[in-house]
């Protein structure tokens, strides 16, 4: 089964309660459900993880090329900052969807530029908890598509 790797970056985990008229009313776990109930009928696997920490999501991308196809991150403020996370995307290999809630382009400028993005296959910004259902697709079409064949698959074919 192709696995896709979720991170969730700094103060997600205020979801729902952190300026609602920015990004929605729904909390984490609303969202992980959302995911879920995507992955599951898209029939992949998934795994979610928020963290407040750079290094640690830069540990987190550098240890899933080897178990997860495709990559779907919100980098939150660290999309306007990380030049390490934007690295180990790249070096990775792994192709990455951006999402974000909100239309990071229509709000202040320094929150216009990512530099994530140019890593990153797509982005996805604007629609609230939309947005990563829509980036979970991509992220599957992504795995899907460009995974490598198994050893088994190889043999048969
Ligand atoms: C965000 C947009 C970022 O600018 C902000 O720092 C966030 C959330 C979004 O999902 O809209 O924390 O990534």
């Amino acid at each position: 089964m192709r696995k896709i790797l979720v991170i969730h970056g700094p103060n997600l985990q205020l979801l729902g309660e952190r300026q609602p008229q920015v990004y929605g009313r729904q909390d984490l776990a609303a969202v992980n459900r959302l995911l879920r109930a995507t992955a599951r009928r898209r029939g992949v696997g998934v795994t979610i993880v928020q963290s407040n920490h750079e290094g640690e999501i830069v540990e987190l991308i550098g240890r899933a090329k080897r178990a997860y196809q495709a990559l779907v991150i919100n980098p939150a403020a660290y999309t306007h900052t990380s030049v390490a996370i934007r690295d180990a995307i790249e070096a990775s290999g792994i192709p990455a969807v951006e999402v974000h809630l909100s239309n990071i382009y229509a709000r202040e400028p320094f929150r216009r530029h990512s530099l994530i993005a140019p890593v990153c296959r797509g982005q996805v910004s604007g629609f609230g908890v939309t947005s990563y259902r829509l980036g979970l697709e991509a992220a599957v079409e992504l795995a899907l598509s460009e995974a490598k064949p198994s050893r088994r698959a190889r043999r048969e074919g």
